[in-house]
């Protein structure tokens, strides 16, 4: 076998057989295939795209390049959710407590964040003493007895995605559904748990801005999920404001606890609901009624904030940052954002709102950059509210006081404004069961 053949076979718009599509992975992840040829392919795939049994072929190749986790010692079925990335997206830390307060085995494996948008491993690790480097062993144990785990990835997943993602960043193939796609799931199926609900965004923050190409995402990534034999399922949720209001990670810890407590109710409390019922509905088969009942109680009766805590005693984390928030250092300076005219926030542009917090110290533009767990960025207004002039409309938090002007401009220039309130978008798009 040649990758020139493969190259030209796709180039032309034919089908790749499986044994080609291994054949590419494995010579790509060994260094056996230069880095021009994967270049060329990758760019025929994006012109051509690919058929279902390709990307799903692609999605397994990828996956069996690297370690598939081993959860057979867990008792239960396993359930674990992937956000496609966003603003303020602090779902995780709240949902995965939920559900394992009601019952459900979470094996949670994330990532950090790069770019505008945050991660769920640095958020944790905001909080002293918590560990998200968890041996197998461990994980196991704990997961069996605290109900749930979150840890970053392994070293050893899935390395063709991230050979194949490197060079997809740097000759303009990175917007491609079926690169995506298997991009995405490859590493869920190596994170081997039974179940797995996508939370999939659109929006300005969001990977897709278009909500039909999230939509065939989501159809996309169920599919493969079902044909590896997992329970899968996919939430449509807006990413066009940011979830809740602040973004950065101690400051989104912070905001977890306030959900988790019964003290904040509104979009960030709703998705959370909704994606915890549907966790345990993919794990337990419950009808989705009596899984929502079940999500709402466990923050109405403590359950869920006690169950974080536990998690986070377990990863060696200091529980006593929950009970009192107020022991986060705070940034050395703060600024208020304020608005200079009367009328409504009619539209926010979201992925400028996490470049702003990413420049405030909160982020990385580079992968091996340091974070700055205590910047980023308090909404106290957000899209469809009414503001006058001198109202508050975010603090902005940072330990670089020379980063507040061109932070607080970009803020500034995300959102628009108009005289009518706007139409207030649905927060969950649709489903995909
Ligand atoms: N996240 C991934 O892991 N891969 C992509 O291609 C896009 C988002």
């Amino acid at each position: 076998m040649r990758m020139y053949d493969i190259i030209a076979r796709k180039r032309d718009g034919l089908e790749l057989t499986r044994d080609e599509i291994y054949f590419f992975t494995r010579g790509c992840s060994t260094g056996e295939i230069p880095d021009y040829q994967t270049a060329a392919l990758l760019m025929a795939i994006y012109l051509n795209g690919m058929s279902d049994a390709e990307i799903l072929n692609l999605t397994l190749a990828m996956r069996d390049s690297g370690e598939t986790a081993d959860l057979t010692e867990i008792e239960g079925h396993t359930v674990d959710k992937h956000s496609t990335g966003g603003v303020g997206d602090k779902t995780t830390m709240i949902v995965v407590p939920m559900a394992a307060a009601i019952g459900c085995k979470v094996v949670k494996m994330s990532g950090r964040g790069l770019g505008h948008t945050g991660g769920t491993v640095d958020k944790l690790e905001s909080i002293p003493g918590m560990r998200t480097e968890i041996t197998r062993h461990r994980l196991v144990e704990i997961v069996n007895t605290v109900g749930a785990c979150m840890v970053g990835h392994s070293a050893n997943l899935a390395p063709a995605d991230k050979k194949i993602y490197d060079l997809r960043d740097v000759t303009a193939t990175v917007e491609s559904l079926p690169l995506i796609a298997s991009s995405i799931m490859c590493k869920k199926l190596a994170c081997a748990s039974d179940c797995i609900l996508l939370d999939v965004k659109y929006g300005s923050g969001a990977l897709m801005k278009d909500i039909g190409e999230a939509m065939s995402l989501a159809n996309e990534m169920v599919k493969i999920g079902r044909s590896a034999g997992k329970k899968a399922a996919a939430v449509l949720t807006n990413m066009d404001i940011p979830l809740g209001y602040a973004v950065g990670n101690a400051l989104e810890v912070i905001e977890a606890v306030k959900v988790l407590k019964g003290e904040q109710k509104g979009d960030l409390y709703e998705i959370c609901i909704e994606l915890t019922a549907h966790m345990a509905h993919l794990t337990s088969g419950l009808p989705m009624a009596e899984c929502r009942r079940l999500s709402v109680e466990s923050i109405d009766n403590g359950t869920a904030f006690e169950k974080f805590k536990e998690i986070v005693a377990a990863q060696g984390g200091d529980p006593k940052y929950l009970d009192d928030t107020s022991l986060f250092v705070p940034a050395q300076y703060c600024s208020e954002i304020k608005a200079e005219r009367f009328g409504y926030i009619s539209h926010m542009d979201t992925q400028l709102v996490g470049e702003a917090s990413r420049i405030l110290g909160a982020g990385r533009a580079l992968k091996d950059d340091n974070i700055d767990f205590s910047a980023g960025i308090v909404f106290e207004k957000k899209t469809g509210d009414y503001v006058e002039p001198g109202n508050t409309i975010a603090t902005i938090y940072t330990n670089d006081d020379e980063k507040i002007y061109e932070a607080a401009m970009m803020i500034d220039s995300a959102l628009t404004y108009s005289d009518m309130a706007p139409e207030k978008p649905p927060l969950i798009y649709d489903v995909i069961k």
